[in-house]
């Protein structure tokens, strides 16, 4: 690895602005929809909390799914492997918003990062805390050490306003037991976790929990040494939903995409790499982030491969 990584960060952002496509931003959520897609940041924290960052690497995003590592590392923090009753961990091969797999598997969804297992990772974690999105804010803002994180309302009202799919997976879950708030105050908790409005900065420091196998920021333990290898390892196989497969062939690291444009990616030992850019592919990844990874990992040899 180079001595510091700044250099390798500029010459990708150099790189990547030379990148052809960039994809779209989201547009079922029209508070998403008029980001820019030409905007680029990359952000590296090593272990001790050293940052380095490229672009818009300190401009605020909406991080969307990307909350669902630190929903699901919260929730085995509190309960442990009661969770995988509820929740499988093998990747769906369908889109992140797919409804068809639940009814043949019994209202259990395939893993805790499509919307499904997401839903029953916040439903857990809301019955666990009183407020799941209150603990997933306290925790990213005691990470990223930035007490100035905060939901984006707009675009939680958005969401809320274009849930229909959100609250027929949650409803359905609901039928079968799976789901144990009323669905409404779920589904506010939900959409206010996926509104949460950070930096790559913020959330390449957030996630290093998962480089220091379950250390926070502080010394203390959140997850088990065990715990961390499993979350870092559901993200390599489910993080980027049916794109999983190509992401572990193109990066070969842990990542977790969200329809903001953000992903964040682990390498276990070593740091943690957040990447932003709004425009998304049809599955809907970043389409620099993934390039930028990509250039990374060659760039650097850091992989868990
Ligand atoms: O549930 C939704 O539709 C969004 N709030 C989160 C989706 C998301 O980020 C999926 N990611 N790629």
């Amino acid at each position: 690895m180079p001595s510091t990584l700044q250099p390798v960060l500029d010459r990708i952002a150099a790189e990547i602005e030379t990148l052809p496509g960039r994809g779209s931003p989201a547009d079922y959520i029209p508070a998403l929809a008029c980001a820019d897609p030409r905007r680029f940041g990359m952000a590296v924290a090593e272990l001790d909390g050293t940052v380095y960052g490229v672009g818009d690497w300190r401009h605020p995003f909406s991080s969307q799914s990307i909350t669902k590592v630190f929903t699901l590392a919260l929730d085995l923090s509190l309960e442990g492997d009661e969770l995988w009753e509820h929740v499988g961990r093998e990747p769906s091969g369908n889109p992140f918003n797919s409804l068809v797999q639940l009814e043949y598997e019994n209202g259990i969804p395939r893993n805790p990062f499509i919307n499904a297992g997401a839903l029953v990772v916040t439903d857990r974690l809301q019955t666990l805390t009183g407020d799941a999105s209150g603990a997933l804010l306290a925790f990213l803002r005691a990470e990223s050490g930035n007490d100035r994180l905060t939901f984006d309302e707009k675009v939680a009202a958005s969401e809320t306003a274009h849930g229909d799919r959100n609250a027929a997976l949650a409803h359905f879950m609901a039928s079968y037991g799976n789901i144990g708030n009323p669905v409404p105050a779920l589904l506010d908790q939900y959409f206010r976790q996926c509104s949460v409005e950070a930096s790559c900065a913020d959330l390449a420091l957030a996630a290093g929990f998962l480089a220091r196998h379950g250390i926070r920021a502080d010394g203390s333990t959140l997850l088990t040494r065990s715990r961390a290898k499993q979350v870092n390892a559901v993200m390599l196989t489910c993080g980027t939903y049916d794109a999983a497969g190509d992401f572990a062939h193109r990066v070969g690291l842990p990542g977790k995409s969200g329809v903001g444009g953000g992903i964040i990616a682990v390498v276990p030992g070593r740091c943690t790499v957040c990447v932003w850019s709004p425009g998304l592919d049809q599955r809907g990844n970043s389409v620099a982030g993934v390039a930028a990874l990509d250039r990374f990992t060659t760039l650097t040899g850091l992989s868990v491969f």
